[in-house]
């Protein structure tokens, strides 16, 4: 199983985080190395790094950053909280960001004036880092479960290694669909406006030797009457707790094209993209992005000046559209409160 090598995503190189730019793959591979807690905001503001696991175990890291370097502060810890709270103000609706900041505040309220607090946030972040990886593993089986032999997948966004720890949560269950047999091929939308399909997932995909065929997003719809998706398979950046799905902007439209043309929309997602403090779908809070996403095509301006924008990073797929939700312990079908509560344990 996952003969595929993890994508190097994030790592703690000696005192530092190193982050692959995910800004300008495909046609660089490039790392950034981040000392400071405003180089790690910038890198998740713009999406140099991205994906609700990766930006969770980038802020873990960024703990151990905040503790480098207020080393020797009296005031210490109260600084290491402002600069965990700059990393929480960076995107708002990933909540495996807040979780992973949550954790080590744990870690933090548990040691008592410690002369040195960097070692115990270090192994938690790697602790996190590599229960990640455990978990897209027991994802990709549980997902790929799921699928008849010989699918086709369409996917959207990037919910691949260059989104979690490496490997993936939507892209795990197609690594091991692949393996297994059970995955033919994959479709990847473009993803506008960041193009996290056209540029992330087919170049993942493609690395690992699996057949990708990139279209627009618009051009989804059209895929299913014809007959050619046999599963969807995506991620998710929060599940509230009745089962509604906030994920990539343009998932929506794609779990109502596969209700119509009754191919399954499968979510996978760990258990830290779980929220049991929300709700429903209505109280998941959508991140909005600029006009520069919109009004430039490269060098070329897209837009009069006139035009105004609406530019929503995410959109909600309602529970009653989602055939089943994949994590790591197992598979919800039909999700509901209900079964959510049981399968998570928060009942
Ligand atoms: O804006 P992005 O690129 O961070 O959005 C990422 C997604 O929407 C992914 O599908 C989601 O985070 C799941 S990643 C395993």
């Amino acid at each position: 199983m996952f003969e595929v090598e993890p994508v190097p995503t994030l790592r703690w190189v000696d005192d530092h985080l190193r982050l692959l730019d995910q800004r300008v793959l495909p046609q660089t591979v490039e790392f950034l190395e981040i000392r400071d807690i405003d180089s790690l905001a910038e890198a998740i503001r713009t999406l140099a790094v991205r994906g609700a696991p990766a930006i969770g175990l980038a802020a873990a890291y960024g703990a151990v950053i905040a503790a480098i370097t207020t080393k020797n502060r009296p005031d210490q810890r109260h600084r290491i909280d402002q600069l965990l709270d700059v990393l929480a103000g960076t995107r708002p609706t990933a909540v495996n960001l807040f979780h992973c900041i949550e954790i080590q505040r744990q870690v933090l309220d548990g040691v008592e004036d410690p002369p040195d607090i960097v070692p115990e946030l270090l192994s938690t972040a790697h602790r996190l880092f590599e229960e990640d990886l455990n978990a897209s593993r027991a994802m990709g089986r549980f997902g790929s479960d799921l699928l008849e032999p010989g699918s086709i997948v369409l996917t959207h966004c990037n919910a691949g290694g260059l989104a979690t720890s490496g490997l993936g949560t939507a892209l795990a269950v197609i690594y091991d669909g692949w393996e297994r047999g059970r995955v033919a091929r994959v479709y990847a939308d473009e993803t506008r406006p960041l193009l996290q399909g056209a540029r992330l997932t087919s170049w993942e995909l493609a690395r690992a030797g699996i057949p990708v065929q990139v279209l627009p997003d618009s051009a989804a719809a059209s895929l299913f009457a014809a007959g050619e998706v046999d599963a969807v398979v995506v991620g998710s950046d929060r599940i509230a707790a009745n089962g509604d799905v906030a994920n990539k902007i343009g998932t929506y439209p794609l779990a109502l094209a596969a209700d119509r043309h009754g191919v399954p929309f499968y979510v996978a997602a760990p258990l830290s993209t779980f929220d049991a403090d929300t709700s429903t779908g209505a109280d998941i809070l959508i991140e909005q992005r600029g006009r520069g996403e919109l009004e430039c095509y490269g060098e070329r301006l897209l837009m009069p000046l006139e035009a105004g924008f609406w530019n929503p990073a995410f959109d909600v797929t309602p529970a009653d559209l989602v055939t089943a939700i994949i994590c790591e312990i197992g598979v919800v079908r039909q999700p509901t409160r209900r079964s959510i509560s049981q399968l998570t344990g928060n009942v």
